[in-house]
């Protein structure tokens, strides 16, 4: 079974470009071209949240419209931009979505399984694994203890050392990390939320972090770094399920590395909004 794990879509309904440079809407049609030009075809597409930038219904629709041109199913969830009531509302035919609360699934294909566990929090930049998302996880994953795991998730449960995104991490990451090392079947917990490729060894698997299909975060793990965005490269991931467990690869789309700036007015209220984050997060005990 092979998966393509697109991530970050931040798509608009007027089609304008997000910072007035990044055309989302494109690029993700983009990225959908290449996947589906893929051989062997890949058997499913697992979005990994923020699918759309604001959560509004006009986003919604015009999602479906971009993803209506993927040949393989799409499976959807949730991050810190999106609406769970407007997205359940825009894919009533998506029936492995919840009728209600967070929007957690799973897929089973033979011995293969995906487990999309939902860490968004209601209008916050920040994820949360407490003991309700722990039990919807264990649920799911108890009777798959024979299948090869793929756990796909928006927040990711580690520090990246990108502070101003470590501080819109996941509140309960070291209950998500016990939950994950009591199933040794997990081969791979795929995230979202932070705009570039990264991999840790994690919960004792493998964490990885899926590239944007849009914008990408520059890599500055300095103290007074902030905000640095680059337009390329874009892409996702593909996960290939085999015999020998889970490989997976990062595939590139479009453009080469360009940095771009955010209007330098906006960033002092950002930046003031993410450090109060971070001194949250250094001081919430484990929910
Ligand atoms: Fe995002
Ligand atoms: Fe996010």
């Amino acid at each position: 079974m092979i998966i393509a794990q697109i991530s970050d879509l931040h798509i608009v309904g007027d089609g304008r470009p997000l910072f007035g440079c990044v055309p989302t809407n494109a690029m993700l049609s983009r990225a959908i071209d290449r996947i589906n030009a893929l051989t062997p075809a890949v058997d499913a597409i697992v979005a990994t949240g923020d699918l759309v930038e604001s959560g509004t219904p006009n986003e919604y629709a015009t999602l479906r419209t971009l993803l209506a041109a993927a040949r393989a199913p799409v499976f959807l969830l949730p991050g810190n931009h999106d609406d769970r009531t407007a997205l359940r509302a825009a894919f009533p035919d998506h029936d492995y979505l919840p009728a209600a609360g967070p929007l957690n699934y799973a897929i089973d294909r033979g011995p293969f399984a995906v487990v999309a566990i939902d860490t968004t929090v209601p209008r916050e930049p920040f994820g949360l694994f407490d003991r309700a998302t722990e039990t919807a996880l264990e649920a799911m994953l108890e009777p798959r203890q024979a299948k090869v795991v793929l756990v796909a998730t928006h927040h990711p449960p580690f520090a990246t050392g990108i502070w101003w995104m470590d501080a819109i991490g996941v509140r309960g990451g070291a209950r998500f990390a016990a939950t994950i090392t009591r199933h040794k079947n997990v081969e791979r917990v795929a995230c979202g939320h932070i705009h570039r490729s990264i991999t840790k060894r994690w919960g004792g698997t493998t964490a990885s972090v899926a590239p944007s299909t849009a914008h990408q975060l520059a890599l500055d793990l300095a103290d007074d770094a902030f905000l640095g965005l680059t337009l390329g490269p874009a892409g996702f991931d593909l996960h290939a399920f085999g015999d020998d467990g889970l490989t997976s690869h990062t595939v590139t789309v479009g453009k080469p590395e360009t940095f771009f700036h955010v209007a330098a007015t906006q960033l002092p209220a950002m930046r003031a909004a993410m450090e109060k984050l971070r001194a949250a997060m250094a001081t919430t005990s484990e929910p």
